[in-house]
């Protein structure tokens, strides 16, 4: 059984078309009919180009948005049926890293207050120094020193911020880490690190990892299968050396193309 399977899921969106006194309506197929599996313990790396649906099928498994066709199957639990209650407390079983920590952070709060709050939706009963030891622990976890703990996020670098929202998703102690473009905003020096500790946390902790970015170099740097996304649909899926070695469609290989060589 995958540990999330994704079957035959769309999001359509409607919008005005022809400017603001026009009748007609656009529909936007954002998500066309994709499937898509990942097993536990994997990172599935999804890549295709801006605007292909990527961050929309990323809110469509967060549960943040409803999708207009197909289902979602967690461990066997297909998410469209559940009860909005249950969506709450699944939730917590998946967390999201975004690409740029400055914005996902909240700028008035230390370290210590985003990293306790995200503990303590998994856990309210913790003491004060139960929490200080989850607290230290996960930035033990993630390479920073716990002394930087009363430090607020304008007060790091980049890549020390994104260290901080990988704390802060892997707070609730999560199942499902969706990290979308979490290297995007990085110095290219930075990505890797990051990228390595991604790795060994999902390694480490038996963590499942959808990770989405539009640079293939990326995704083959970190991803054990590779889905390729274009237009709302999934043209391509394989094992990532695989997929990189014998590309089947022609999106595939223009990707391919354009990969510069720094990661590899
Ligand atoms: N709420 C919405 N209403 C209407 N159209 C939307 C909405 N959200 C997304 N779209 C459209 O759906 C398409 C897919 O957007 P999405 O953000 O999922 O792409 P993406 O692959 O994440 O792109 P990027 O790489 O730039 O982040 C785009 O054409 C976008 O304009
Ligand atoms: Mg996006």
């Amino acid at each position: 059984m995958p540990f999330l399977e994704l079957i035959d899921i769309k999001k359509h969106f409607t919008t005005k078309s022809g400017g603001l006194f026009s009748s007609s309506n656009e529909v936007v197929k954002a998500v066309d009919g994709v499937s898509l599996s990942i097993e536990e313990g994997k990172i599935l790396g999804l890549v295709g180009e801006s605007g292909c649906g990527k961050s929309t099928l990323s809110r469509l498994i967060m549960q943040l948005l409803e999708p207009t066709h197909g289902s979602i199957v967690l461990e066997g639990q297909n998410l469209t049926n559940l009860k909005s209650s249950e969506v709450r407390s699944r939730r917590l079983d998946f967390q999201m890293i975004f690409q740029d920590p400055y914005a996902s952070l909240n700028p008035r709060m230390t370290v210590w207050s985003t990293l306790s709050e995200a503990i303590l939706t998994r856990k309210p009963q913790l003491n004060k120094e139960e929490l200080k030891q989850n607290v230290i622990k996960l930035m033990e976890m993630v390479g920073l020193d716990k002394q930087y703990v009363r430090k607020y996020p304008h007060e790091f670098s980049g890549g020390q911020r994104q260290r901080i929202a990988i704390a802060r998703a892997l707070a609730p102690e999560p199942k499902l880490i969706i990290a979308d473009e979490p290297v995007s905003a990085l110095d290219v020096s930075i990505q890797s690190q990051i990228l390595n500790l991604l790795k060994d946390l999902v390694n480490n902790l038996g963590l499942t990892m959808l990770f989405i970015s539009h640079d293939l170099s990326v995704v083959r740097y970190i991803a054990d299968r590779i889905a390729v996304m274009y237009y709302g649909k999934i043209v391509e899926t394989g094992e990532a050396e695989a997929l990189m070695e014998n590309p089947q469609h022609e999106y595939t290989k223009e990707l391919l193309e354009s990969v510069p060589k720094v990661l590899s």
